[in-house]
């Protein structure tokens, strides 16, 4: 059995724009160190990527998506915080709450550069932030 994917990427699906255009990962990569980068992820969720240190991606992604009510949202450079401006809710770096009225953790989704896309899949394993099985599985 072989499951359907995008590509035969196992589950995986190639980062896009806005407009489904696929984003060359040598363009996010060129990015600042701190640029938390937008992109259509899983189910054209957008979603966060982080530019770490020596033109690398962290490999953890976080979906814009507010567990609240479901509002995008933007970073906060400054604070270093996710921060919804439909109620208020706060979220760190790693997407845990900091205010609610959220009360769940930002969803996670892997991130691994393959040549010259990126390609993001299913984070499906224990959430790290709340060593329990996600409430997205
Ligand atoms: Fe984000 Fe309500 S939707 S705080």
């Amino acid at each position: 059995f072989i499951p359907k994917a995008e590509g035969g990427l196992g589950g995986a699906i190639i980062a896009k724009d806005r407009l489904g255009n696929v984003i060359p990962a040598r363009q996010i990569l060129a990015e600042p160190t701190g640029t938390r980068a937008l992109v259509a992820g899983l189910a054209g969720e957008p979603t966060y990527l982080t530019l770490l240190e020596n033109n690398t991606l962290d490999s953890v992604g976080i979906v814009n998506n507010c567990t609240h009510l479901g509002c995008t949202f933007p970073w906060n450079e400054i604070d270093q915080q996710f921060q919804c401006p439909c109620h208020g809710s706060r979220y760190s770096v790693d997407g845990a709450v900091v205010r609610g009225p959220a009360n769940r953790p930002l969803k996670l989704v892997h991130v691994a550069v393959q040549s010259e896309v990126i390609l993001i899949s299913p984070w499906t394993e224990i959430d790290p932030r709340t060593n329990e099985v996600p409430w997205w599985v």
